[in-house]
């Protein structure tokens, strides 16, 4: 992609997809019909990290708050993520994409529950990017999991030290390096409960377009503010 030649771009980059809702207010359209465009900005936004080579992609498909949604639109937006898992297998192999979920997937449907499982399984041994999709996720939760886990562990003995890099590997992302750069869509200046501890460090961008809108353009140009940002992780600059 001639766009990104020569900048330096993100090992993993986490999206807040917001703005369905509003979009679909604006042309006076049911909010689902935000959901369906918003869909295809799923699809793009995979496929460029595909053809840029960034290795992590993280989407906030569903929050642990989103379950108080109308029962109609949570059932839309399940329908859409079961037809998505369906329908994006062959593009998943095509493109060496493994497919995978944070959060409490125990809270889903066994139907889904099973695609998902399904998906994961069959997209383990791709290598060219991690698609991650937090479902049912809560940044607060996952803190929460990961001490009773720890709890659990150092009560069986199995655990002796707590590190930062001990507590890392309790969380759901444990094995995945931390987001290099967050976008949040439609200019709400709020982390929402995501990735609370991965993101000590990471690059904010919030931009003011609308989820459905959030195309190839778009993602080009939060790349490129990315590439110009001079990230010290808490450290003086020398010289
Ligand atoms: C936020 O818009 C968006 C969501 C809660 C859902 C995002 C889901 C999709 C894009 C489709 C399914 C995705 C996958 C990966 C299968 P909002 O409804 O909060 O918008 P608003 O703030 O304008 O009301």
């Amino acid at each position: 992609m001639q766009a990104t030649k020569n900048i330096k771009l993100p090992t993993h980059v986490a999206i807040i997809m917001d703005g369905n809702g509003r979009w679909a207010r604006q042309r006076h359209l049911p909010r689902v019909e935000g959901h369906i465009r918003g869909m295809e900005s799923v699809r793009e936004i995979v496929t460029s990290s595909c053809e840029l080579r960034i290795p992590y992609l993280t989407l906030y498909a569903f929050s642990k708050e989103n379950w108080i949604r109308p029962k109609e639109e949570v059932k839309k937006l399940l329908e859409l993520l079961a037809h998505y898992l369906v329908q994006e297998i062959p593009l998943m192999m095509e493109k060496g994409i493994r497919f995978n979920i944070i959060g409490a997937i125990q809270d889903f449907p066994k139907r889904i529950r099973t695609l998902l499982y399904n998906t994961m399984a069959q997209t383990a041994k791709n290598k060219k990017l991690v698609l991650t999709i937090a479902l049912s996720y809560g940044g607060r939760q996952e803190i929460l999991n990961a001490v009773k886990q720890i709890a659990h562990d150092i009560r069986k003995g199995s655990l002796l030290r707590i590190t930062e890099k001990t507590f890392k590997k309790y969380l759901y992302t444990g094995d995945m390096p931390d987001p290099d750069l967050l976008i949040r869509t439609s200019g709400e200046m709020r982390i929402s409960n995501f990735l609370l501890w991965q993101i000590a460090y990471t690059e904010l961008y919030i931009t003011d377009v609308l989820w459905p809108d959030f195309r190839k353009d778009a993602y080009l140009k939060a790349l490129k503010v990315f590439s110009t940002r001079e990230r010290r992780f808490g450290m003086v600059k020398e010289g």
